[in-house]
C-alpha cells in the first residue's frame, strides 16, 4: 500500500489530500478563496498567495487528521510545481519541500494538468472506472483548454490547445458581462437552464484541420450584444463606448438583458466545439476512452453532450474533483512515484509548465 500526501496551491484553492495507491481517497481538504476574490471579479494573485500562506499548514494538518495517519505512514509528498500563478505555486512547493525534507519523505513534483487528468482514476462510489490506453483527455479549466492523447501512464501528446482564452476563462469573462459574478462557469450553467440556446446565433470557431480552439471571438460577440442593450438603456455615449470587459454590468443594463438566453446560447456555442473536436480527435487517433478533466468538466451539458456524441466510454470526475483539489495531485503522484520518479530539493516552480507539445 502506498500513501501519498498531495499539496496543491497553483491558483486560488489551498488543498491537501491523502490518497492510497493512486485511487482511494483517504482525505481531501480544499480551502476555497472564492469569497475573497469575488469582490475583484477574478483571482487577485497577490491576495491568493498571501491567503495560501495562512491556510496551507491548517489544511495539511486537517488532511492528515482526516486520513487518520501519522507522518510515518506516508510514502511520499506530491506537489504541484506548475503551471499556475508563481506566488501561489511557491507556497505549495516550499511547504512540501520543507515537510518532505523534515520528515525524510521523497518529493514528487506534479504538473497541474496531469493532476486534472488523474482525477479520473480516483475511486468514487463502489465501482472504480477502468482506464485503458490510448485515451483522449479534454482538459478544460480556467487556465487551460487542451486535447491530450494519453498512450500510457505519463505519456502524453498534445493534439490541440486554445489559441487565446481558455474555456473556463471565457465562461468567467462572459459571466461578468452578464452580471452573473465570479466564477462564471457555474453561474452561466445555472442561468442557462431557463434560457433558449438557439436565441442568439453566436460564432463557433472550428479552426478546421486542427484540434485547436479559440474563444475570444465568441466572447467579443457576447460583448457586442450586451453593448447593444446598453445603448438602448443609456443615453450617455461615454459610458457605452469605453466599457472595459472586466467591469460588471450596471443593474439598469442587467434588468433588460436576456441573461438566460445569452447564457444558454454562449454555453451551447462553447460546448458544441469542445464536444465535436474531442469526438473527431478520438476517432482519428483510435482512442478507446474519452476523459473530461478540469473545472469546466463539471458542466452537466458538456458531460451529457460528450456522452451522446461519442460511441466511446466517456469518463468524468464528480464536480468537486473536476475543480482544483489535491487528491488529483496525490493520485498523479502515485503513478509517478511507483516508476521511480523523484524530485530533488532544488525543485522549483515553472509557472508556464507544459504537459506535452504537439
Ligand atoms: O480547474 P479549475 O478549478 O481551476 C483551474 O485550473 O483553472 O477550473 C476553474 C474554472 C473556472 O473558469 C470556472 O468558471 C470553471 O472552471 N467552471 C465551470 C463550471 N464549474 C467551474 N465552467 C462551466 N460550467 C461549470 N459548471
Ligand atoms: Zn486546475
Amino acid at each position: 500500500m502506498t500513501r501519498i500526501l498531495g499539496v496543491e496551491t497553483s491558483c486560488d484553492e489551498t488543498a491537501a489530500a491523502v490518497v492510497e495507491d493512486g485511487r482511494r481517497i483517504l482525505s481531501n481538504v480544499v480551502a476555497s478563496q472564492i469569497d475573497l476574490h469575488r469582490q475583484y471579479g477574478g483571482v487577485f494573485p497577490e491576495m491568493a498567495s498571501r491567503q495560501h500562506i495562512l491556510s496551507i499548514m491548517p489544511v495539511i494538518q486537517q488532511a492528515m487528521a482526516e486520513a487518520e495517519l501519522d507522518w510515518d505512514d506516508l510514502d511520499a509528498i506530491a506537489v504541484t510545481y506548475g503551471p499556475g500563478l508563481p506566488g501561489s505555486l511557491l507556497v505549495g512547493v516550499n511547504t512540501a519541500k520543507g515537510l518532505a525534507y523534515g520528515r525524510g519523505l521523497p518529493l514528487v513534483g506534479i504538473n497541474h494538468i496531469e493532476g486534472h487528468i488523474y482525477a479520473n482514476w480516483l475511486i468514487v462510489g463502489d465501482s472504480p472506472q477502468e482506464i485503458v490506453f490510448p485515451s483522449l483527455a479534454l482538459v478544460v479549466s480556467g487556465g487551460h483548454t487542451e486535447l491530450i492523447l494519453m498512450t500510457d501512464h505519463g505519456q502524453y501528446r498534445r493534439l490541440g490547445h486554445t489559441l487565446d482564452d481558455a474555456a473556463g476563462e471565457a465562461f468567467d469573462k462572459v459571466g461578468r458581462l452578464l452580471g452573473l459574478g465570479f466564477p462564471g462557469g457555474p453561474a452561466i450553467e445555472r442561468a442557462a437552464q431557463e434560457g433558449n440556446p438557439f436565441a442568439f446565433k453566436l460564432p463557433r470557431a472550428w479552426l478546421k484541420g486542427t484540434y485547436d480552439f479559440s474563444f475570444s471571438g465568441l466572447k467579443t460577440a457576447v460583448l457586442r450584444i450586451v453593448q447593444k442593450y446598453e445603448d438602448k438603456v443609456s443615453s450617455s455615449a461615454d459610458s457605452t463606448k469605453n466599457r472595459r470587459i472586466a467591469v460588471s454590468q450596471p443593474p439598469s443594463v442587467i434588468r433588460r438583458l436576456p441573461v438566460a438566453d445569452l447564457a444558454a446560447s454562449f454555453q451551447a456555442s462553447v460546448i458544441d466545439v469542445l464536444v465535436e473536436k474531442t469526438a473527431m480527435a478520438a476517432e482519428e487517433h483510435q482512442a478507446r476512452l474519452i476523459m473530461l478533466a478540469g473545472g469546466v468538466a463539471a458542466n452537466r451539458l458538456l458531460r451529457q453532450q460528450m456522452a451522446e456524441r461519442s460511441t466511446l466510454p466517456v469518463l468524468y470526475p464528480p464536480p468537486a474533483l473536476c475543480t482544483d483539489n489535491a487528491a488529483m495531485i496525490a493520485g498523479a503522484g502515485y503513478f509517478r512515484y511507483r516508476v521511480g520518479h523523484r524530485s530533488g530539493w532544488d525543485l522549483d516552480i515553472v509557472s508556464n509548465l507544459k504537459l506535452a507539445e504537439g
